[in-house]
């Protein structure tokens, strides 16, 4: 029978910064789980990586740093290759898109469906640097914002007021790389016109694979409904794949139209150089291959809807027959960021942890974002690696195997009868095969590892609770029964986690001098024959310090502060006064009463993160108010004494179950921070302001 033929592929990663722990929760650890298990059982697989080197954050990045494009693809292409090697990310082949044979084959490919007319064509006017003769993309282009008037807004968005613009809104449009105005000018693209797709689109999703994850079906589902709209394909940039068309000099192909393809060149390549593996066409083109994409979820689009958009256009190749999508992980309770620098980079890890590749892939399974955000901390890093795997995993080897060397100098004894309590221990395991095979098939693989982990766990209790150590004096064969189930047990942990975690697992069988070994075999209780000689015992896994998680801490806590007085520069760069507001008259200002008072008390509101109440000596007695401006004032009792103005008029409303009466007024600064306004020399309390 022909072995099952299954080609996954991992998103590109943009080679224009090193990956980090949210690129390997969300794709590549899920992935190399999948191929790992999937070649484990003997199945015809390939994994399919690469750079992903166009698009405009590269030619930014070079701009910045006074060097080529090609230099700063070059720098993180091997810098990501070569992580993701020690990771142990075992791609087939991890090329780029700056290849010759990709250039080839996008550029083909765009010319297959232009040449069958399936491409459309408008024109329209761009914001156009007349000094460089280039035109921008929003990102590039920044000027005033018409919500805020904040200076320096981009093209898409105003980090001042967070606006969501387009470029034509910006007053006073300026190109962000050198300052130059910009003027109008038309410019031709080719585009991919989805609308036409709909129909097709929305039966092969929506019908046809109700079992892709509701995170994925759900984003294409509201894609669907809402309706396609042709996508341009092309770009008015000189760094990409050249427009293979007539006249279409100055403009490449659109990033996202040629980094899918990407995994088509890249399978090719390896196919021409390993015949052994057939040819790349009958990867891509025969119905009897599953195409599965990993990826991260502001990909699914892309892939669920463009890709195979351009693949039906195209004619001849196959489709994907899933698409699991994760969501986000964040760190330390914030958003990862390449520009902030909030990230636990691969490369640092790997450097500041060596040895320690299958913990990170362990925690990041553990906590993976599969069915929503999730949340990375060193702190769980720290307990996940000392309760688990040091405390379960690595205990119940080291006393299996320390136990062996010590009473059967190191060689597998043999069993007498089984009691109960072993049947049962067996039959606890027995399930286990199924089980963790049918999580993985349906790309559960946070689920996967914590049925692979209980088989540890059955193990440690094994020993925990008959204690062989105590019976060595008494009952020699009955130590030789729980010690040859418990390295029965061993063997089959050496199985089960040969997916998550590659290199513990080799230790684990170099340990056990287990020669060859296949995913049909998870389950037996005669993996180790009696009289087979173990190896050298090492440890699996050692604990990890308060000092080292403290140092990544620190490490954080450090960046945190960089980006916070960074956003407060920006912020205080960036301020402009608010425009004055509509003309008043002197009776409606008479109308507010104004006065001064001294504060008496000032403490923070019980359960709540933004008030303050103050008691303030009014002059005809004490007032209580509260007011939202906590976060501004961490240490509220150094307001005591002060003399500050509040208005005196306003009705009295209850907040968090305190009556406040009036309120105090405040004046932001640049950072959004609040500052109390107070009178220039003392005054009696109660006079009020006019
Ligand atoms: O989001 C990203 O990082 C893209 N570089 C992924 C591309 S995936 C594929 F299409 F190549
Ligand atoms: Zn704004």
């Amino acid at each position: 029978m022909e072995r099952k033929r299954t080609l996954v592929t991992a998103a590109l990663p943009y080679a224009n910064g090193p990956v980090h722990i949210g690129h390997l929760a969300g794709v590549y650890v899920p992935a190399d789980i999948y191929v790992r298990y999937l070649r484990l059982k003997g199945e015809n697989v390939l994994f399919i990586g690469g750079s992903d080197e166009h698009g405009v954050p590269v030619t930014i990045r070079a701009r910045k740093e006074g060097i080529t494009v090609q230099d700063v693809v070059d720098r993180y292409h091997y810098l990501i290759k070569d992580s993701f090697e020690r990771f142990g990310i075992s791609f087939d082949i991890y090329s780029r898109t700056t290849s010759e044979i990709h250039h080839k084959m996008a550029s083909d490919f765009f010319r297959t469906l232009y040449d069958a007319g399936k491409l459309t064509q408008q024109t329209s006017e761009q914001f156009y640097d007349e000094e460089t003769k280039e035109f921008l993309t929003d990102r590039n282009i920044r000027g005033e914002c018409p919500r805020c008037h904040s200076a320096g807004a981009y093209g898409d968005q105003c980090e001042v007021c967070g606006a969501t613009l387009s470029p034509d809104e910006l007053i006073n449009p300026y190109n962000a790389l050198n300052g130059n105005t910009l003027t109008k000018k038309a410019t031709t693209h080719w585009y991919l016109p989805l609308d036409r797709d709909e129909g097709w689109l929305r039966e092969w999703i929506l019908e046809e694979h109700k079992e892709w994850r509701p995170n994925v079906y759900g984003q294409c589902k509201s894609w669907l409904d809402g309706g396609l709209r042709p996508r341009a394909v092309t770009r008015d940039l000189n760094w990409g794949i050249p427009v293979p068309v007539e006249g279409a000099q100055g403009k490449v192909l659109y990033v996202w139209f040629d980094a899918p393809i990407g995994y088509i060149s890249n399978t090719k390549e390896l196919c021409d150089s390993h015949p052994e593996l057939g040819s790349w066409e009958t990867w891509w083109k025969d119905e009897s291959t599953r195409l599965i994409h990993f990826i991260g979820k502001d990909n699914i689009v892309f892939h669920c809807i463009v890709f195979p958009a351009m693949l039906h256009a195209h004619g001849g190749y196959i489709l994907p027959d899933n698409v699991p999508s994760n969501e986000f992980l964040n760190l330390e309770g914030d958003k990862i960021s390449t520009s902030r620098n909030w990230a636990i980079w691969l490369n640092e890890y790997l450097d500041e942890l060596p040895g320690k590749q299958d913990v990170l892939r362990y925690v990041l399974t553990a906590n993976a974002p599969e069915t929503k955000d999730n949340d990375f901390t060193w702190k769980d890093f720290q307990a996940r690696n000392n309760n688990e795997l040091v405390a379960v995993f690595g205990n119940f080897i080291n006393r299996a195997m320390k136990l062996t060397e010590k009473y059967f100098d190191g060689k597998v004894p043999t069993t007498s009868e089984l009691t109960d309590y072993d049947r049962a221990t067996l039959a606890e395991f027995a399930g286990v095969k199924d089980e963790v095979e049918h999580l993985l098939d349906e790309f559960k693989f946070r689920d996967a590892q914590k049925a692979a982990m209980e088989l540890a766990r059955i193990g440690n209790k094994y020993l925990a609770e008959t204690e062989p150590w105590k019976l060595a004096k008494t009952d020699m064969a009955r130590v030789g029964t729980i010690l040859n189930l418990s390295l029965q047990i061993s063997a089959n942990l050496a199985i089960a986690f040969e997916p998550f975690l590659p290199f513990s697992a080799e230790k684990l069988r170099n340990m056990l001098a287990m020669k060859t070994f296949e995913w049909n075999q998870l389950g037996s209780t005669d993996l180790l024959p009696a009289g087979h000689p173990l190896g050298e015992s090492v440890l699996l896994f050692e604990k990890i310090e308060d000092e080292v998680i403290q140092a990544q801490l620190d490490r954080l806590a450090r960046i945190k502060a960089e980006n916070e007085a960074a956003a407060e520069a920006e912020a205080q760069k960036n301020w402009r006064p608010k425009d004055i507001k509509e003309p008043t008259t002197f009776d409606d200002f008479e109308k507010t009463d104004i006065r001064v008072g001294t504060v008496i008390s000032c403490e923070k509101v019980k359960k709540s993160d933004k008030l303050l109440c103050f008691k303030i000596d009014d002059g005809l007695g004490e007032r209580t108010i509260l007011s939202g401006i906590a976060q501004s004032y961490p240490h509220p009792e150094e307001l005591v004494g002060k003399q500050i103005l509040f208005v005196a008029n306003f009705p009295p409303r209850k907040m968090m179950g305190i009556e406040s009466q009036g309120m105090i007024l405040s004046a932001a600064n640049a950072d959004g921070k609040l500052v109390l306004t107070t009178v220039s020399a003392s005054v009696r309390n109660g006079a009020q302001v006019g």
